[in-house]
């Protein structure tokens, strides 16, 4: 992390409401934005831990491999425009972390001997999707061994059947068809928020389905600084916020609620644009639309939904027409969609292969990362130890 980003911001400490943490955030980034970096603020010992003058996202995936669609309109595109972000001085408006949870793999499947391969193929998307690893480092959970000591102790922090309320485990189930589970799966939350938490994120851009875990780890911050204060700076850990975007989920080509792998129904980020073409085509479209000349229901068809998030609006609108006069019919309208969404793809593409011949530097970036993971967390468990007056 470079240190020439984190301008630091002093508080005294003399309340303890969430709500002015928030008005301290809000009036540190407008007091950045004057170029004044020092302000004095009253805070409780008790309360958030704001000594860093920049907000820390951290975000993760599970390493499955190549992705799709989905997960860059969920969760890429917002990581890499956080990234980018500048404030009026040019510096960054967040610091970024980046997490590859190669642990959570093992909730849904033991089998390892393509997590390797599946984390490098990922990480190759990241890459040609605009992640940077100079702002922000990138590291696979099992490569950072405080992952696994801090859930350890949040274990502690959070009862059996909270945990069984969490909506999106019973998705998963329902999904999955699983009739058990394990006690790591039903652990998944207290795992991510040990991720979250190690690095002291801020702020959690995430799917939609990950907001029952964000708010699983504010819980546990939560328990963790009312029990064990930190003796100097009063708590250790924030209450990180979920951040969505707006087309968090990309309904999957079968017309299905979502892409996900295990449907097979995605559309790769790195499919070529004849791939993209020959997807699309297969795309479930408005079923009441039969012949060309049918009157259709954008509202209900899948292809619509792409052309929401990939077509430019003028042209969007014409589609639109177009489908519900029946003049514009779902031949032509795929071929319009597969081509929006491949001019998005283009440039990944070209950065992707850039990645591909390099693969060794796509290994250093890993490693690298670790390194700076590695710190930060050894910092935190540190700060753990001391609170929790373990030594
Ligand atoms: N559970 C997340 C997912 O399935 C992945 C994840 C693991 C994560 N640790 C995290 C996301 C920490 C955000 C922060 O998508």
């Amino acid at each position: 992390m470079k240190t020439k980003n984190k301008q630091k911001v002093f508080y005294l400490s003399c309340n303890c409401y969430n709500f002015l943490n928030i008005y301290g955030n809000y009036k540190r980034l407008r007091q950045r934005r004057k170029g004044q970096f020092f302000i004095f603020f009253f805070q409780f010992p008790a309360a958030d831990n704001f000594f860093m003058g920049t907000l820390r996202i951290l975000s993760g995936m599970r390493p499955t491999g190549k992705l799709h669609l989905g997960h860059y309109t969920g969760a890429l595109e917002n990581w890499i425009h956080q990234q980018n972000l500048l404030a009026e001085d040019g510096s960054r408006v967040y610091e970024t972390c980046f997490l590859i949870a190669d642990y959570h793999i093992l909730t849904t499947s033991l089998e390892t001997a393509d997590a390797y391969q599946h984390t490098i193929d990922m990480l190759l998307d990241w890459l040609a999707a605009g992640v940077d690893p100079e702002k922000s480092p990138v590291f696979r959970q099992s490569q950072v061994k405080e992952h696994a000591e801090l859930f350890l102790l949040f274990a502690m922090l959070i009862t059996s059947s909270r945990l069984e309320r969490n909506p999106t485990l019973k998705e998963q189930v329902r999904d999955l068809n699983m009739d058990s589970l394990t006690y790591g799966h039903l652990g998944y939350p207290v795992l991510q928020a040990a991720d979250i938490l190690l690095y002291k994120g801020n702020i959690v851009p995430v799917g939609e389905d990950q907001i029952p875990h964000v708010e699983i780890t504010r819980e546990i911050a939560r328990k963790f600084n009312f029990h064990y204060p930190h003796p100097e700076t009063g708590s250790v850990f924030p209450e990180p916020e979920p951040k969505i975007t707006k087309f968090s989920r990309l309904v999957g080509l079968d017309g299905k609620a979502k892409m996900s792998k295990s449907l097979g129904n995605t559309i790769l980020l790195s499919d070529t644009p004849e791939e993209v073409l020959k997807k699309v085509r297969n795309a479930v479209t408005d079923t009441l639309k039969v012949r060309r000349n049918d009157p259709g229901r954008p509202e209900v068809c899948t292809v619509f939904s792409y052309h929401k998030r990939f077509t430019a609006r003028e042209e969007l609108d014409s589609i639109e027409a177009g489908c519900r006069s029946g003049a514009l019919g779902c031949v032509d309208c795929k071929k319009l969609c597969a081509a929006a969404i491949s001019a998005e793809l283009e440039p990944l593409l070209e950065k992707r292969r850039y990645y591909e011949d390099r693969i060794e530097l796509v290994r250093e970036i890993l490693l690298e990362g670790e390194i700076k993971a590695r710190a930060l967390a050894s910092q935190t468990m540190q700060e753990v130890r001391t609170a929790m007056k373990l030594g």
